[in-house]
């Protein structure tokens, strides 16, 4: 078996700022509501004719991570997608990466695990790493989430949470046994899969029976989310796929350095700090300006965590999302 390791990391998010206020002048809540249930402050959206998409911010992270770890878009062997927002309903936004960024004809993979993408697609790459099938995976979770929300008062309780962004990493082999990703942990529970979802257009509901249906009372082109019961599904699996993780590699949550948890709200992060007993140096959030960026919120954090010093050579750090499905899962990394 090979080790595998990330070698670079990059992120992009839409120049255009969306603060609460901003918010409350399309709907009924107000920055006071926000702040106090989710800790968001703004999040970023794509503005019409500026340029983005879902693929598109995927791209401009991706040359960043490319960049950092050096090496060029043809020493890629793999993409890896994820996203619950692609730019088409098919084929997927790894096709498009491949085609943007003029990459020989390897395999680009769509992973659909929402806001645990990120963390399933790593854990994708690190597996075609470790079994030497690749030597370098570019890892990208993408979302263009201000396309598809309700930005009326009907939608208030979902889209004041989640924002537009991209984050990437390039996973490759590693050099030292003992380094590099440790283990990868993911789980899901499909009887829970209406609490958090978008129903369609899908096959089971295609758009000429949106239409039909009257479009006032049923949107289920508009996600869903029953808030509370996430919530308490969310805090119990952050912390038991963390302590899943560490035990798998006799480690202690005291061993954390970093822990860079989904930035699905300020207060789920915050339990999870106070549970595990870590201190503020030890867990890493920033959805107060972005907002739940679902797939790219790991990556995102990731980087900028990295790019500011927070992560050194040799640090354990532990990734953890939860969301739709529900799915959830971690990564232990030594630095
Ligand atoms: N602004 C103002 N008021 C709002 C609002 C908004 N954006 N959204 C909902 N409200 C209102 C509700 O209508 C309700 O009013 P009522 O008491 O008159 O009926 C009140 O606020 C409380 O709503 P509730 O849904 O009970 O709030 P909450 O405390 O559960 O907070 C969430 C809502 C969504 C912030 C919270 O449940 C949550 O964060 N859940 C987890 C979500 C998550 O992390 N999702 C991503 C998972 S990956």
């Amino acid at each position: 078996m090979y080790t595998s390791k990330i070698t670079g990391l990059g992120y992009y998010v839409p120049e255009n700022v969306v603060t609460n206020d901003d918010l409350s002048k399309l709907m009924d809540t107000n920055d006071a509501w926000i702040q106090e249930r989710t800790g968001i402050k703004e999040r970023r959206h794509i503005k019409k004719g500026d340029g983005n998409s879902t693929s598109k911010m995927g791209v401009k992270a991706a040359k960043i991570a490319l960049e950092r770890a050096g090496i060029t878009k043809d020493d890629i062997d793999m993409i890896v997608f994820a996203t619950l927002s692609p730019d088409m309903y098919f084929p997927g936004g790894g096709v498009e990466v491949q085609e943007m960024m003029e990459m020989r004809t390897i395999p680009a993979l769509d992973v659909r695990n929402q806001c645990s993408g990120f963390v399933y697609a790593l854990s994708v790459a690190d597996q075609y790493i470790k079994t030497g099938m690749c030597k370098n995976v570019l890892v990208i979770g993408a979302e263009n989430h201000s396309g598809g929300l309700d930005f009326t008062t009907r939608g208030r309780s979902v889209s004041v949470i989640f924002g537009d962004g991209a984050g990437a990493a390039v996973v490759s082999r590693g050099d030292a046994e003992g380094s590099g990703i440790l283990s990868t942990h993911l789980h899901s529970e499909g009887q829970y899969k209406n609490e958090l979802a978008l129903q369609g257009p899908s096959t089971e509901y295609w758009v000429p029976q949106i239409i039909e249906d009257d479009p006032q009372e049923n949107i289920p082109y508009y996600p869903y989310m029953n808030g509370q019961f996430v919530f308490k599904h969310a805090i119990v699996r952050f912390s038991e796929v963390i302590k899943e993780g560490l035990d798998a590699n006799n480690l202690k949550v005291a061993d954390i350095d970093m822990l860079i948890p989904h930035q699905a709200n300020l207060r789920i992060s915050q339990f999870i700090q106070q549970k595990l007993g870590l201190g503020d140096d030890q867990v890493f959030n920033n959805i107060q300006k972005y907002g739940n960026t679902t797939a790219a919120s790991i990556p995102i954090a990731l980087t900028e965590a990295w790019e500011a010093g927070k992560i050194k050579k040799g640090d354990l750090v532990v990734l953890a999302a939860f969301g739709s499905g529900f799915t959830w899962g971690s990564a232990i990394i030594r630095w």
